[in-house]
């Protein structure tokens, strides 16, 4: 059994810097102050209450789910995709991903038919340019959202006003992270990297990279977008944050102030980070049940 399992519930921090106080449930978490520069005060939730499908603006709703689930459930998840998702479902060629991408569309419809108020097959999603995911809604999108999986988890972030960005990454031995920090890092990020222990390079390596990942998703470019554009934190000591967000080649883009960066506390052997277009006033984080 992972860390994820053994938690009963998903828990997102959002504290206020000069005020944060570490809540002890929270010990094992790879704590980083997560909203780096806000007013929101320190919140914790451990469990999504009756009125968790209420989203005010300016909140972020994180879930995260297990996407390895019993047969049953993965029919009922099924019989919600779309013909085009079941097209693409049948072109995995292994059973695992065929189940673990039918399960995360089917998670993901479930998620937002509780904030639309409708029933998960109705919905109907279109894609940006480069790829993500939409709501597909004349009037304008009613709700943001994201998500990203590896291995048997995914999560997913929700917003009614705010674009969001979400990734997810499975800490990997194998992986040549001091060579992959060379092709992603920004020149200022690289200089700072160097600096690193050999141990504290892994862990910055993954803080580094999913930040970047969460940002380019959020614009919604993905890897269209270089990586080297933008500069985030990733040092133990500094909080997630966007210091360079270039938008473009040459180098224009919008504030750092207009970006949030948060982590995503999911244990042992996964890395995750939140990029959010703006200042939300509160980010909570819940564990999807199988029931809901
Ligand atoms: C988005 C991207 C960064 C995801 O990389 P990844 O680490 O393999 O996957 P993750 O699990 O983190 O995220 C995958 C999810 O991101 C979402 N996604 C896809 N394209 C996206 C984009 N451009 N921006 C934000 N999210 C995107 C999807 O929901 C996808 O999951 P699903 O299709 O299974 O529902 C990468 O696939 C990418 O760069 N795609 C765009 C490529 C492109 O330029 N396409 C142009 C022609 S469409």
């Amino acid at each position: 059994m992972t860390d994820w399992e053994k938690r009963p519930h998903f828990h997102l921090l959002v504290c206020r810097r000069k005020t944060c106080t570490r809540d002890p449930c929270e010990s094992d978490m790879n704590h980083d102050h997560s909203l780096t520069s806000s007013s929101s005060p320190f919140s914790f939730f451990e469990n999504c209450p009756g009125d968790g499908h209420l989203l005010p603006a300016g909140h972020i709703h994180v879930w995260r789910a297990i996407v390895d689930v019993p047969l049953t459930r993965l029919q009922v998840y099924q019989a919600t995709l779309s013909p085009d998702e079941q097209e693409r479902a049948q072109r995995f060629k292994g059973s695992q991903h065929r189940r673990r991408f039918t399960a995360a569309r089917g998670i993901l419809r479930h998620i937002l038919a509780r904030y639309l108020r409708q029933s998960p097959r109705d919905i109907h999603f279109e894609s940006g340019p480069f790829g993500k995911p939409l709501l597909q809604d004349p009037a304008g999108p009613s709700l943001h959202f994201n998500l990203s999986h590896s291995r048997q988890w995914a999560v997913y972030a929700v917003s009614r006003d705010l674009e969001v960005g979400i990734d997810l990454e499975e800490d990997r031995d194998s992986l040549d992270y001091a060579g992959l920090a060379e092709r992603i890092c920004s020149p200022e990020e690289f200089t700072v990297f160097q600096t690193l222990s050999q141990t504290e390079q892994r862990a910055a390596f993954f803080r580094c990279w999913t930040r970047k990942e969460a940002f380019v998703k959020a614009l919604g470019h993905g890897f269209s977008f270089p990586l080297q554009n933008v500069t985030v934190s990733f040092t133990p000591d500094d909080p997630p944050r966007i210091l360079n967000p270039r938008l473009n080649v040459s180098g224009e883009g919008s504030p750092p102030e207009d970006w949030s960066l948060f982590n995503l506390p999911l244990g042992e052997g996964f890395w995750g980070a939140l990029a959010v277009a703006g200042r939300p006033s509160l980010v909570r984080g819940w564990a999807y049940r199988l029931e809901e």
